[in-house]
């Protein structure tokens, strides 16, 4: 059993120059971060994924790789690595890290010595081309930078493939050497001791004619043998995968169960976002009811926000067009196709609507990710570039700098947030552990909460009855063998009366948060829920 533990996992996802300075340079490194893991263990988290930690030019936040086999310097060394992972394993808990497959820093010496000449044993590492026409019916990822997905070099006389910056050259894995590499690399992290990887932008990796480039069969197969490879050296290990695609392009990434463990649920996130805005649950059942099955050994990962903009890929033309409406009225509140901003500013810093969103996350399939910061409601700073105003340091007091680092301001990475009602001052790690009732703590009670109820990790998802349907009322019960939850969530700023169905044979309902009994009249459940409330009934037999 205990292989499947990602199935009821809490993770956290760590940007570590924005986490904590141990040595007062002005940027997060892994001992800072060494110094805060009983802070994520008293959170209740139980696996940490770290964003990129490796040597890059930092173009694109360490996503571009110069060297897969070392720690950035201002980060820390290979020894502060695998003393983390020992403390983060000393406490009982896990660690991924990003494995970043489709592409290099055009820093990386294989690009180097790959532009510089044909003959050069590593030039076949990346896609070339003598024109820029080829794959033309594959889209632009990072659109309000790139014009198109192939980049002239000069000193190589050919175009070069990218998915995402242009100084991100795409990885050939019709090269088998390419494929080898990247074992390595994973068999590299896998020894040091990593539980794992989140896997980067998994779905580009090969190139076909004719088709968009993405999901292609060439690439499930490669991701397969990388399973195989691990199931076979490293059990109880993880794959995470990143594919921003509809729930049903996903599936296949979980192949019959021997693929990734792990896949993010990229289009219910902003469906969250969708539903509290219109106090309406219908596009948030829609994308759930569209959501296959999958595997038994699989989990699906949810989020609210990550380090990147809130993304609207996955949503209709008309959607996005609403969302940025609604939640990105100023245009630098926008990028790409989305919206760089953090969830306390998106949800108008109201803690209703963030706890019942929290709510939703902690109770509907899947595995739940926190994004660093948003779990004491951190604010963003929509001036500072690409996707850099939702990665500011962490708020731990309210002394300068929020505590996050000894240097002189100017030599923070970036600012810390100063807006007045988002500042340090307002928002801190430190006076929220104090307050009862801070979102904090009422996040550490949902986390404790779920944990301990299995059957939020594992249980199906089964659609509530509501005799007299309610467009604000999301209702569900999470279900296994043994246990069943009913969750209700009130999208509304109005209190709503509701009556639902319970489950056959259940005599009492148990409130899980609150710690109130119910009992059911004629199989229903009536009760008033007040604006944006949600309730964990635990359905007794
Ligand atoms: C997805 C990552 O989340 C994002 O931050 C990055 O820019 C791209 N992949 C390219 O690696």
């Amino acid at each position: 059993m205990s292989e499947l533990w990602y199935k009821n996992a809490v993770f956290y996802e760590v940007y570590v120059r924005a986490f904590f300075d141990s040595n007062g340079d002005g940027h997060g490194d892994l001992k800072g971060l060494m110094q805060k893991l009983d802070y994520l263990k008293d959170l209740g988290v139980d696996c940490i994924w770290l964003l990129p930690i490796y040597p890059s030019p930092l173009r694109d936040d360490g996503y571009d790789i110069a060297d897969y086999y070392s720690i950035l310097p201002t980060y820390g060394a290979l020894e502060d690595f695998c003393e983390l992972l020992d403390a983060v394993h000393a406490r009982g808990m896990r660690l991924i890290t990003d494995l970043v497959l489709n592409h290099t820093s055009d820093q990386h010496p294989w690009f180097q010595s790959a532009r510089s000449s044909r003959q050069s044993p590593y030039r076949d590492y990346y896609v070339w081309s003598d024109t820029d026409q080829k794959y033309r019916e594959t889209r632009i990822i990072f659109l309000d930078t790139e014009k198109s997905n192939w980049t002239w070099d000069e000193v190589a006389g050919q175009y070069y493939w990218h998915r995402f910056y242009s100084s991100q050259p795409d990885l050939n894995y019709d090269n088998p050497a390419v494929q080898e590499e990247m074992r390595n690399v994973m068999r590299f992290w896998l020894d040091l001791g990593v539980d794992g990887f989140r896997a980067d932008a998994v779905p580009y990796l090969f190139e076909r004619e004719g088709t968009n480039c993405e999901n292609l069969p060439e690439t499930h197969e490669y991701l397969k043998s990388l399973r195989r490879f691990m199931d076979e050296h490293y059990p109880g290990r993880i794959l995470l995968c990143e594919a921003n695609q509809w729930p049903e392009d996903v599936l296949p990434y979980f192949g019959d169960g021997d693929e990734f463990h792990m896949g993010f649920h990229f289009p219910v996130m902003p469906r969250i976002f969708k539903a509290l805005r219109e106090g309406r649950a219908d596009s948030l059942v829609d994308i759930l009811k569209r959501t296959p099955e999958i595997p038994e050994n699989c989990q699906w990962c949810t989020f609210l926000r990550n380090h990147d903009e809130l993304t609207l890929e996955m949503v209709s033309e008309e959607d996005r067009q609403w969302m940025w409406r609604e939640y990105a009225p100023h245009p630098r509140m926008r990028l790409n196709l989305g919206i760089r901003r953090r969830l306390a500013p998106l949800l108008d810093n109201d803690r209703r609507k963030i706890s019942l969103a929290y709510s939703l996350l902690f109770t509907l399939p899947g595995s739940p990710i926190i994004y660093y910061g948003d779990e004491i409601g951190m604010g963003d700073n929509i001036w500072l570039e690409d996707r850099n105003g939702v990665r500011t340091p962490m708020q731990w007091t309210n002394a300068p700098n929020g505590g996050f680092s000894s240097a002189s301001p100017e030599k923070l990475y970036a600012p810390v947030i100063d807006d007045p009602q988002f500042s340090p001052e307002r928002v801190n790690v430190t006076d929220q552990l104090n307050d009862p009732q801070s979102l904090l703590n009422v996040l550490r009670r949902m986390i404790a909460t779920r944990k301990a109820q299995s059957v939020l990790g594992k249980g199906k998802l089964q659609w509530a009855q509501i005799p007299t349907p309610l467009p604000s009322l999301v209702a569900f019960h999470r279900v296994d063998e043994i246990e069943s939850i009913l969750a209700l969530h009130n999208l509304s700023a109005q209190s709503q009366p509701v009556s639902v169905s319970v489950l056959p044979q259940t005599t009492v309902l148990h409130d899980l948060l609150t710690g109130e009994n119910f009992t059911p009249a004629d199989g229903m459940i009536s009760l008033i829920l007040q604006p944006y409330d949600y309730r964990w009934l635990k359905e007794i037999r």
